[in-house]
């Protein structure tokens, strides 16, 4: 769809040669008289309004005051002559974004078109990204209704309401950075930038000046001024990531700027006072940190003001399903015997790993259930260790039957208790994948019931 130009000139051959002039790249409505022309802005959706200054009964100044207060999201532009730039350069002082002097070459006046236009591009485009961004990190969106994760949301509803440092802890992979997000978009900076930093992934020479920023030639490499994470978060809110990796030779610097709500670049002079929201997180015991002199407990007390801990996956093993169902979006269903493996893993990676194995697993399957012969043979239990107790055969029967047991069962997963198509997955005739059902115990019916039941539950 293309954009619209209102055009307005009193002299009806100039607005209507404009109008010929761009209905190529516009949608174009042009007017001669000025009050059918606000009638017209009143009744439709203009993006840009290409005016005159000096018109009988209406001026363009005229038409500013009513785009203005009547608040159309218009854009003003200026036609003018020599004689009277100083009304123009009052008009662009009460909100038109340009104006051109006549008489103008044709091509200048485009030019100063597409830019208008670009910038409204851009500003459409900029909201509609904040208002995506905003669903996105909404607390709602987080995934997992175990207790410890109820408290969680009950931290961030309160915590979003002021503006104290947040410390959130946690392991690697349990979604430390989306409640910093959930922290910063259910709050009033909203608006303003979420500005991410981590701070064991840059060198320790870098981190000053990106936190900071620096003057042009304030050290070797510094060939122009840069203004530093801090003052870009303006009025929005800083993550430091890793903040246990924060070198001892910056804390100080950091303390002062929670303290004193100043930077200063490096190689400046001049202190900036910035309004930024910091929320920290770390997988490290700082408290031990401290002890071993690695983390200064000022700093400690400073980011700690409220706190917020993310529990590792296996401590709330309920969340599980939820997350997988959520992270499958639909597209498979999992065997209850096949989720029944998933609990049992310990999952060091939290939630970032159960992600991945699915996205794996969505890539790797063709059906549409997952079996428990899907599951990476990585996150399936070792078997039990041997018992001293118990005899070697003993123990081996004991391994040789939880196996065959495991390879029967899900093979007949697989093949939805189909015994011919169940052996000839696992290369056993079908007499002798007979043999092993009876050892283990597994008759077609039991299967079947057994199936059924755990479908159930
Ligand atoms: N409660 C949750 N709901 C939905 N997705 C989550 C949740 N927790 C973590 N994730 C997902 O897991 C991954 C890791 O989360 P992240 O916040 O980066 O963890 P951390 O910062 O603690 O290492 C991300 O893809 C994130 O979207
Ligand atoms: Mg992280």
């Amino acid at each position: 769809m293309k954009a619209k130009l209102l055009i307005i000139d009193d002299d009806e051959s100039l607005s209507s040669f404009l109008g010929e002039m761009f209905k190529e790249d516009y949608d174009i409505a042009n007017f001669s008289d000025p009050s059918v022309a606000i009638q017209y802005l009143r009744e439709n959706h203009v993006d840009v309004v290409l005016t005159d200054m000096i018109m009988p009964k209406i001026s363009g100044m005229e038409i500013l005051q009513i785009v203005k207060s009547e608040s159309f999201d218009v854009d003003v532009i200026v036609m003018t002559a020599f004689s009277n730039v100083e009304n123009a350069v009052e008009m662009m002082k009460k909100g038109a974004v340009d104006y051109i002097v006549k008489p103008f070459k044709p091509d200048e006046l485009s030019l100063r078109l597409k830019n208008i236009f670009s910038k409204r591009k851009l500003i459409e485009d900029n909201v509609f990204l904040h208002k995506v961004v905003d669903t996105l990190y909404r607390p709602e969106n987080m995934i997992g209704e175990s207790a410890s994760m109820r408290e969680v949301y009950r931290l961030i509803e309160v915590f979003s309401q002021n503006d104290l440092p947040v410390l959130i802890t946690g392991e690697t992979g349990v979604g430390k950075e989306l409640t910093a997000k959930a922290l910063h978009f259910s709050g009033k900076r909203k608006g303003k930038r979420f500005v991410s930093i981590n701070c064991s992934a840059i060198p320790d020479n870098l981190l000053e000046s990106e936190l900071f920023g620096h003057m042009k030639g304030s050290f070797s490499g510094a060939g122009a001024n840069k203004k530093g994470l801090f003052e870009l978060a303006e009025g929005g809110t800083i993550f430091l990531d890793e903040i246990g990796d924060l070198p001892l030779s910056l804390q100080p610097k950091l303390l002062r700027t929670l303290q004193e709500r100043e930077v200063r670049p490096l190689g400046g002079t001049h202190d900036i006072i910035v309004d930024v929201r910091v929320i920290c997180a770390t997988n490290k015991d700082l408290m031990k940190m401290i002890q071993e002199k690695e983390f200064r407990i000022d700093l400690y007390y400073r980011i700690n003001a409220a706190s917020i801990h993310l529990s590792p996956l296996r401590e709330r093993k309920e969340d599980i399903a939820l997350y997988v169902s959520h992270f499958f979006a639909g597209k498979k269903k999992v065997h209850p015997k096949a989720l029944r493996l998933l609990y049992q893993y310990p999952w060091p990676g939290n939630v970032r790993e159960l992600k991945h194995v699915v996205e794996r697993l969505m890539i790797l399957t063709d059906g549409k259930v997952i079996t428990p012969f899907d599951i990476p043979p990585l996150l399936i239990k070792h078997p039990p260790s041997f018992d001293c107790e118990q005899s070697y055969t003993d123990s081996k029967r004991k391994l040789v039957d939880e196996f065959d047991l495991k390879i029967i069962t899900g093979a007949l997963l697989k093949c939805y208790g189909n015994v011919t198509k169940a052996a000839k997955e696992v290369g056993l005739d079908r007499r002798n994948f007979q043999k092993l059902m009876r050892k283990c115990k597994i008759t077609h019916d039991s299967f079947i019931e057994n199936r059924k039941s755990d479908a159930s539950n």
